[in-house]
């Protein structure tokens, strides 16, 4: 099995304030919901110092800005049904 999607939230304060703050709950549930807990690791993280462009997030290292929880659950979704993908049967 391919090793998790790491899902990363800036948490801090200014993304926090703008989005994150729901978007953490709303993430935990979506993954809940997709069965998806074995497949998607969440995390966060301190301030990236990009502030601007934010809220932030990091999907397995590539930054996401600006996205609501509709966008990163469809962004997760189309990355889990990816050939190969992370946490799928298909890789072994
Ligand atoms: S608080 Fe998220 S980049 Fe600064």
């Amino acid at each position: 099995m391919a090793e998790p999607l790491e899902v990363t939230l800036c948490m801090g304060s200014s993304c926090f304030a703008r989005g994150n703050n729901l978007l953490l709950a709303d993430l935990e549930d979506v993954i809940a919901r997709n069965a998806w807990r074995d497949r998607v690791r969440l995390a966060g993280c301190r301030c990236l110092n990009l502030c601007g462009g934010g809220p932030n997030l990091k999907i397995d290292g590539r930054l996401r800005q600006n996205l609501d929880i509709a966008a990163v659950g469809e962004l997760l979704g189309g990355l889990l049904a990816a050939p190969g993908a992370a946490g799928s049967e298909r890789t072994r």
